[in-house]
């Protein structure tokens, strides 16, 4: 009941003869059964959207400000990302959360600032290897989707979520299919308390996400889709995972 969404995170990667080639080879690898979006860097969302015309893929940008407009350097709003068509926005990514010190709160804001121009938010939530070796993952992602559900109230069933436990980022380690599951059980169960679209909205697994591990994990019946780094930066590799989903 819930169609599958696979999203690239080309992360601070790309250039435009590397892009232009890569979409091309996305676009003759698709379409697939699952739907499929790629989130680039800000400079190149123009570029992406040109290339992406007339297919299903769609595209989004990694971050957005919570800010409506002004004085604010260096920052990128959602009315301009819904302005050059962004589906989606990625807000929360531990990498933003651990290096730009973005907070539950912050993030929540910039969730509410996509939603309010039409971007869906793909919200990320995990925990860091202490945590879990702490016995906190359940702890931890309760607090940072609480503060994102608390912001948004009734529009929370419009968001995407997604789980990526950080020690499984760029690490070649993934969270067994089990042990995601058991993760997105948690947040699924804490979206049906908030929200009666928990049962429609789709939670993505990401953290080294790849072919050969992609459709066990996504035929787990809280898993529905991923997000991807590494794995989305090659064609071969990003349409592999297309396809197990
Ligand atoms: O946003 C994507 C995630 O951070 C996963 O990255 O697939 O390279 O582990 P990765």
């Amino acid at each position: 009941m819930r169609r599958k969404l696979v999203v690239g995170n080309w992360k601070m990667h790309g250039s435009r003869a590397a892009n232009a080639q890569l979409l091309a080879g996305l676009k003759e690898a698709g379409p697939w059964n699952a739907d499929v979006a790629v989130c680039v860097p800000f400079p190149y969302i123009a570029e992406t959207a040109l290339a992406l015309t007339g297919t299903s893929i769609a595209y989004g940008a990694q971050d957005c400000s919570s800010h409506e407009q002004g004085a604010f350097t260096g920052e990128v709003s959602s009315a301009m990302l819904a302005d050059i068509g962004c589906r989606y926005a990625i807000v929360g990514h531990s990498e933003r959360r651990a290096y730009h010190a973005e907070s539950d709160q912050l993030v929540a804001d910039k969730a509410k600032a996509a939603l309010a121009h039409g971007v869906t938010p793909i919200v990320c939530v995990g925990e860091t290897r202490a945590e879990r070796e702490a016995g906190q993952t359940e702890a931890v992602v309760k607090r940072q989707l609480a503060a994102v559900i608390h912001t948004l109230g009734h529009c929370c069933g419009e968001m995407v979520v997604a789980y990526e436990p950080v020690w499984a980022i760029g690490t070649g380690l993934t969270a067994t299919p089990a042990e995601a599951q058991a993760v997105h059980a948690v947040l699924r169960a804490q979206l049906h308390a908030a929200t009666d679209r928990s049962g429609v909205m789709r939670i993505l697994y990401g953290g080294s996400v790849k072919a050969d591990n992609a459709a066990e994990l996504f035929s787990q019946p809280d898993i529905d889709g991923g997000l991807i780094g590494g794995a989305s930066l090659k064609v071969a590799d990003f349409a592999a995972v297309c396809l197990a989903a």
